[in-house]
């Protein structure tokens, strides 16, 4: 039987086993047993009232956010997604390693098709190797607006936290909120060629807070005793803005990112890109009181952004609700130096218990340039709609899943032909350039030999704007090792790496007009999405996928499809 929702938390087995030795008396920890957490997720319309208006949108289990998914490290995890809404959609598990079972990570047409309407999906894994904070959100149109949750990696039973123990936890997840329809309101900019409207508010757990209208029962607060800690399990599931966020009169510790832990720094803010997750530790230390905590987005180019303030609350046990909160003091939305400055903070715990194991020895070398351009579009308005691209190539989605097609060695799907440089070098950063370099349209992807070491320089341009795109990698998580401002410099700029604690994560946020460098070991065979986490920009065809062959070993190999696969 499937339990429904996030509410039973550490429901199903027993996590672990102890064992009383009754001759000596003693109690002794033998080992932490894996256990096997089940969920069963109804996705389907619920009526949401928000800002004033109420609009249908789709959830999961009619919750918004959607339940939150507990594990400890070492279990199994069996989702059964059944879809009730009106759209074929597909339920992605941002930051699961996912080894050797690519079947389950969810993204439509790359490694399953939609699951339709009326029917039902198993997403069935083990979290190996990861605790921390991580989220899943559907992976097909943009109903990830609605349809997001987190998911919270306790470390294994009997194991500590690498920093002191916080008295109680949170999961705050930020997002954004449309007013009207969200898939209308993309499909009416989709058939102009232009943007679809930005968002009309953010959210903290799915409320705006009381910065906006009708938000009296729309606000959401986390009491708070003074003299605790608290662990903030923060998300940003937004769909196209890096975020800011502080806390009122409180600074945080960053402890953790992406599930991964970090050598702790404290901050009076911090920066989150779209696909991020970050643990910060709070002490609660201030005279009692009510502090806003606020999110607001970063954006250091002139591109219009939803640039409105959600607010929650972080209240002091015993306070009354007519004491007015205090906002916090955020970085301005332009402040670049702020973003660069942070950034560099993050580096890997990196101790004998969570060792960095930094590829130190590159087998492949792909210098990735993202453009954004304009394609012809003969219904648009202009005559031409946006676009973006890869080395030059707009991902073309397949009508196939790209896995099915690689696992069938079906051929027409798609070609192993992605280019590991852009067909020709220019100035990336230099003058804005509106020429559109010879831009291609395809379903191309890189093949990469099993086991192999990968490098992968990711280059903003300056093809239209340069902006910051927040890049995710599924099935891995790889080593920021370089990052910096301008052209990327192959003879000068790795001598400056980090090979040493770079920060190891799932997403990383390519600053504008610059360049990250990410490292990672192939060891997990499949196809695995690569792609802007701005939906906009994916929708756009800012995106590829890797094919990472199998190796040799019985373990090493995509296994067999599950029998209840979506097809096309
Ligand atoms: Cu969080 Cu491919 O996505």
């Amino acid at each position: 039987m499937l339990s429904r929702g996030g509410s039973h938390f550490l429901s199903g087995h027993s996590g672990c086993m102890l064992l009383f030795f009754l001759g000596i008396g003693s109690l002794i920890f033998l080992h932490a047993e894996a256990a096997t957490k089940k969920y069963q997720f109804d996705v389907q319309v619920s009526n949401v009232s928000r800002l004033c208006h109420a609009k249908p949108i789709v959830t999961v289990n009619g919750q918004f956010p959607g339940p939150t998914i507990y594990a400890r490290e070492g279990d199994r995890v069996i989702i059964n997604v059944s879809n009730h809404a009106q759209y074929n959609m597909s339920i992605h598990w941002h930051g699961l390693k996912q080894y050797a079972n690519v079947w389950a990570d969810g993204p439509a047409y790359i490694t399953q098709c939609p699951i339709k309407t009326g029917s039902s999906y198993v997403y069935d894994f083990n979290v190996t190797g990861q605790r921390g904070t991580l989220w899943w959100h559907a992976h097909i149109l943009w109903l990830r607006a609605t349809v997001y949750g987190a998911i919270v990696i306790l470390p294994q039973q009997g194991t500590p936290f690498p920093f002191p123990k916080p008295d109680s936890e949170q999961v705050l997840v930020f997002g954004e909120w449309w007013h009207g329809d969200v898939e209308d309101i993309v499909k009416q900019g989709n058939a102009m060629g232009l943007p679809p409207n930005m968002s009309d508010a953010h959210t903290i757990n799915g409320k705006p807070g009381p910065l906006f209208p009708c938000s009296e029962k729309h606000t959401f607060a986390m009491e708070v005793e003074q003299g605790k800690k608290y662990l903030l399990r923060i998300v940003n599931a937004a769909l196209n803005d890096e975020l800011f966020f502080a806390v009122a009169g409180h600074n945080m510790t960053v402890v953790e990112i992406d599930a991964v832990y970090t050598k702790p720094f404290t901050t009076s803010a911090i920066l989150i890109a779209p696909g991020q997750t970050t643990n910060v530790l709070v002490h609660a230390n201030r005279t009692p009181g009510r502090y806003f905590m606020a999110v607001r987005p970063f954006q250091d180019v002139p591109i219009p952004v939803d640039n409105k303030t959600a607010t929650a609350i972080f209240q002091y046990k015993g306070i009354p609700n007519t004491v007015l909160p205090s906002l916090p003091q955020l970085p301005s939305p332009n402040d670049t130096a702020f973003a660069l400055t942070y950034n560099k903070k993050l580096r890997s715990l990196n101790t004998p218990n969570f060792p960095a194991n930094v590829p130190l020895k590159v087998d492949r070398n792909i210098f990735i340039t993202i453009g954004l351009g304009k394609s012809v579009c003969p219904t648009c308005i202009n005559g031409t709609r946006l676009s973006a691209s890869l080395n030059n190539i707009t991902f073309v989605m397949p009508q196939t899943g790209l896995l099915q097609a690689h696992y069938q060695n079906m051929k027409g799907v798609f070609t192993s032909d992605f280019p590991d440089r852009p067909p020709k070098a220019f100035n990336y950063t230099g003058a804005p350039l509106t020429a559109n370099l010879f831009t291609s349209h395809g379903t191309r992807l890189s093949k990469i030999a099993f086991n192999s070491t990968v490098e992968l320089v990711i280059q903003d341009t300056n093809l239209l704007s340069v902006e910051s795109h927040p890049f995710h990698l599924h099935g891995y998580n790889f080593f920021v090792v370089g990052t910096g401002i301008g052209n990327f410099d192959p003879a000068k700029d790795p001598a400056k790496y980090n090979l040493v604690d770079p920060p190891e994560r799932n997403t990383i946020g390519v600053p504008t007009g610059g360049w990250s460098a990410i490292r990672f070991r192939a060891d997990n065979p499949g196809v695995w999405f690569f792609h802007c986490h701005l939906e906009l920009h994916t929708g756009w065809g800012l995106k590829t996928a890797f094919v990472v062959e199998d190796g040799p070993g019985k373990d090493q190999a995509v296994r067999p499809p599950p029998k209840d696969l979506p097809l096309c």
